[in-house]
């Protein structure tokens, strides 16, 4: 499924960009995504306004994509939870919290904690005259814990930039703060998978429902190199296009992530999920699902029409009907 920006979000970085060279802000998108790519975190890329713009322009798109898959995911889980209340973690410039606001208009009280003044600045000047221009901004140390608590706590992205050796005490806090549903969303690399398997097992022991992407709460069957991870396909603006000095309208985001919720939030029951994209053939389609067994590869031939017609429907991270 393809996530796009919404309109009014679009339009605010647009307001943004006019003025700004596009040369510097291709340089400079170059730049901070090398930082990223080289394990850097926001405090090295992010040095002022134009770093934050290239963010908004380069990454915002694709981390606003992952994280509206990853509520569309709870919606499903738990049709009756309507937060009225947001903890955004590690904000950055806000996609996170405008994906949530999508996902439940419900939300009042939004919160940003982040230790980045150009991306607090920006998230700021992106939501003015939107829904989102009632949000708290706060500069924070998420390592300093005791958050104020939520309905719904979401960190993106930003697990990945705490010291590891602290990243059991920020994620315990935040499940301290969740009054409902905790949402991590993390890069779709093995390392992002390893620190979401990590915070599941504290957050198992700590007596978390898992409600996606897990249909268990066994230990994660996948073993290595394979690890747990999903896609989402994103349009390029052509100022996307630009930054990036990228040729396809579009782009293709890797993204792992975790869904966690109170014992008291009404799930639906977890079914096997697709983990990998479906491999179609002539003979039949084959699927790689997680199961409350274990993995399982199932094979459904074409001549097994109601199967198939079920099967030929089901994308990767989508989740296999019982019945
Ligand atoms: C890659 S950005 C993700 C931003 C946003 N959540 C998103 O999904 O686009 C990581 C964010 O975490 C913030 N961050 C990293 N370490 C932090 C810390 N110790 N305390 C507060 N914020 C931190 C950075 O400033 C940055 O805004």
């Amino acid at each position: 499924m393809s996530r796009e920006l919404p309109p009014a979000l679009r339009a605010a970085i647009d307001r943004e960009l006019a003025g700004v060279s596009r040369r510097d802000l291709a340089q400079r998108t170059a730049a901070t995504t090398a930082t990223y790519r080289g394990g850097g975190a926001s405090a090295t890329a992010i040095q002022g306004r134009d770093d934050a713009l290239a963010y908004a322009l380069a990454r915002l798109p694709a981390t606003y994509a992952a994280t509206c898959e990853v509520f569309a995911e709870a919606q499903r889980m738990a049709p009756g939870f309507a937060p009225a209340s947001l903890l955004d973690a590690g904000s950055g410039p806000g996609g996170g919290s405008w994906a949530a606001l999508e996902a439940w208009p419900s939300l009042r009280d939004i919160r940003w904690l982040d230790a980045s003044p150009p991306f607090l600045d920006l998230a700021r000047r992106l939501a003015t005259g939107n829904p989102l221009d009632r949000a708290e901004a706060r500069r924070a140390d998420l390592t300093a814990g005791g958050f104020p608590p939520a309905d719904l706590v979401l960190a993106s992205y930003a697990l990945a930039e705490i010291p590891p050796p602290k990243q059991p005490l920020v994620a315990d806090a935040l499940w301290q703060a969740t009054a409902g549903v905790l949402a991590l969303v993390e890069p779709g690399t093995p390392a992002g998978y390893r620190r979401l398997l990590a915070a599941r097992d504290a957050l198992i022991a700590a007596g978390a429902t898992i409600l996606a992407p897990c249909p268990h709460h066994a230990a994660c069957p996948l073993v290595a190199p394979d690890w747990c991870h999903f896609s989402v396909r994103l349009p390029r603006s052509r100022d996307h296009r630009l930054a990036k000095g990228a040729e396809v309208p579009f782009e293709d985001e890797k993204f792992a992530y975790l869904l966690a919720a109170r014992p008291h939030i009404a799930a639906e029951a977890r079914t096997p999920r697709v983990v990998a994209r479906p491999r179609v053939g002539k003979p039949g389609i084959d699927l790689k699902l997680c199961t409350a067994d274990g993995l399982e590869q199932r094979f459904v031939p074409r001549r097994d029409k109601p199967a198939y017609a079920v099967a030929r429907r089901l994308d990767w991270g989508d989740v296999y009907p019982t019945a």
